[in-house]
């Protein structure tokens, strides 16, 4: 079983199962990115965390290394949890991690790799006078984890913050540090927003309103936003806000209010959490790191042995034309697996039709899809569904006057099992057109012990811009981007029979009002030198 992706799922003979979750602490380091992660080695189900380790050099093909680090000490018995790292200017590594007590007090601790000229940091030294920071005053003693990579401030010291909640408000703490020793918790909160519990994984960035590239953590200025990222421990789903950080009080304010950590924006609106970004100095480009949970049973990933996976990374930019949500887009060391391509051009698509793209496999894809609706029959309807849900229809077979059509991905020959990727149109009275992107896994398997929900979302659409798609298919997990990354689905999905090479690829409209002509390109994709030894 190969993959595009980082995962941990070799199961040899007599050895234990296993399983990973959380990015932590990811970084590039004397020409390798790194990568460590919640990691169970005894089992596919929660438990015994510490860090998993691996090593690339392009994010793609890894080489995985030893354990970076254990519950050792009374400090961190109860589980090395989530963490981040932040390269200093002079080069040294600090890395700062939540770690449960023996009394399951959850505890901010400082590790630093032991070798500095040891371009894999295999070895890590946890600092003797952990732990550096404790819950403070008003702060339940399980609602304080997940410290950020550090931002430097005007005055040259360093700021962290840390997800924690109060009754049932989220709320993001700041500490200022000169040393990474002695931490101040300042009087403002980073933000709080009520009714959305505990945040965990907090992440918060810069973004360039100006410029192409990605910006390094402690970058501020005129042409910068900030993102606040909480992943909501009640709900499992990764909220995003785009505003306006004043270092001065260290206090940020969403754009939109309406639009704010737990309300408007997801990273993605299928299975994607506890996600976290880095800076990556080599490339210029902030890169998302995000777990892709199993959905199928307990019961099936202990048979298995093995559970969850990575996403393939994203970068992320701040999307200029609509000024309101960012981009997320595959890093482009993606496309070194692509293989041989087949293209598609102007495919006319009837009113509720299925076409066969001949594809030699539909196992491992990559898929660029552009659709335009007739434009006759877009100004013939009047007033469709606005509000229109994915999550609430009937999926891929609902028809609607203007949608849905898509693509369906791991398919079977004869359409059992399928999981389509699609837009709708909804056309409001006003004539406003709304544009929706689903994926929809209720016939995505014949298994019955899997999620089979309906996901996705509204997606920004602009005037003179064409309906675009992208997909990458691996085996079971289907990440689709729509325009350009406003708009991110991930599906974990089982098939049983559109496996390997009996996974098909086809077109679909199930509008009952509109043609479609589409146009693609695919390719095959190889998969990714895994190096388990
Ligand atoms: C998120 C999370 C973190 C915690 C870690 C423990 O999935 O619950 O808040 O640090 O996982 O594994």
């Amino acid at each position: 079983n190969f993959h595009l992706r980082l995962w941990i799922g070799i199961v040899l003979m007599g050895e234990s199962a296993s399983s990973l979750k959380d990015p932590n602490g990811p970084l590039f380091y004397k020409g390798s990115y790194h990568l460590f992660y919640q990691y169970n080695p005894d089992g596919a189900v929660w438990g015994n965390i510490v860090w998993g380790h691996a090593i690339s050099r392009d994010l793609i093909h890894w080489r995985h290394l030893p354990i970076a680090m254990v519950a050792d000490h009374w400090y961190d018995i109860n589980g090395v949890w989530t963490g981040s790292a932040t390269v200093l200017p002079d080069g040294q590594v600090v890395m700062l991690y939540t770690g449960s007590t023996n009394e399951s007090v959850q505890v901010q601790n400082l590790a630093y790799p032991a070798n500095l000229s040891d371009p894999l940091l295999v070895d890590w030294v946890k600092y003797s006078g952990n732990p550096v920071l404790v819950p403070p005053s008003g702060i339940h003693f399980k609602d304080f984890r997940d410290p950020t990579t550090a931002w430097s401030t005007s005055e040259g010291k360093w700021r962290i913050t840390i997800g924690s909640k109060v009754n049932k408000t989220g709320i993001s703490l700041v500490y200022e540090t000169k040393d990474f020793i002695r931490y101040e918790l300042l009087d403002g909160l980073l933000h709080a927003v009520p009714g959305t519990g505990m945040w965990e994984c907090v992440d918060f960035y810069p973004v360039s309103k100006l410029e192409e590239n990605g910006l390094d953590t402690s970058v501020d200025g005129p042409g910068v936003k900030h993102v606040v990222k909480a992943s909501l421990d009640d709900t499992k789903i990764d909220y995003y806000a785009v505003g306006t950080y004043d270092g001065s009080s260290g206090i940020w304010t969403p754009d939109d209010p309406k639009v704010d950590v737990g309300f408007g924006l997801r990273y993605d609106y299928g299975t994607f959490y506890a996600s976290k970004t880095f800076y990556d100095q080599k490339r210029m480009r902030r890169v998302l790191w995000g777990w892709i949970k199993e959905t199928d049973s307990e019961n099936a990933d202990v048979k298995k042995g093995w559970a969850s996976l990575q996403g393939i990374p994203r970068t992320i930019l701040f999307d200029k034309k609509t000024g309101s949500n960012i981009l997320q887009w595959p890093i482009e060391e993606v496309e070194k697996l692509r293989l041989n391509s087949d293209e598609f051009n102007e495919l006319e698509v009837k009113v509720g039709s299925v076409v066969s793209l001949d594809v030699s496999s539909g196992s491992q894809l990559d898929i660029m899809a552009e659709f335009e609706v007739d434009k006759e029959a877009l100004e013939r309807i009047n007033g469709t569904d606005v509000e229109y849900k994915c999550s609430a229809s009937g999926g891929a077979a609902e028809r609607g006057a203007l949608g849905p059509f898509g693509l369906l991905v791991l398919a079977d020959k004869n359409l059992t099992e399928q999981t389509p990727v699609y837009f709708y149109i909804a056309k409001g009275a006003d004539g406003n057109l709304k544009t929706f992107f689903c994926t929809d896994q209720s016939r995505s398997s014949e298994a019955t012990d899997v999620d089979k929900s309906i996901y996705g979302s509204t997606v920004p659409v602009l005037k003179g811009e064409r309906l675009h798609m992208r997909i990458l298919v691996d085996h079971s997990i289907v990440e689709s981007f729509a325009q350009g990354g406003r708009s991110c689905i991930t599906s974990r999905v089982y098939p049983t029979k559109a496996i390997y090479g009996d996974a098909r690829l086809f077109l679909f409209n199930n509008a009952t009002e509109t043609k479609i002509t589409a146009s693609l390109k695919i390719w095959q994709m190889s998969s990714a030198y895994i190096d388990h030894s």
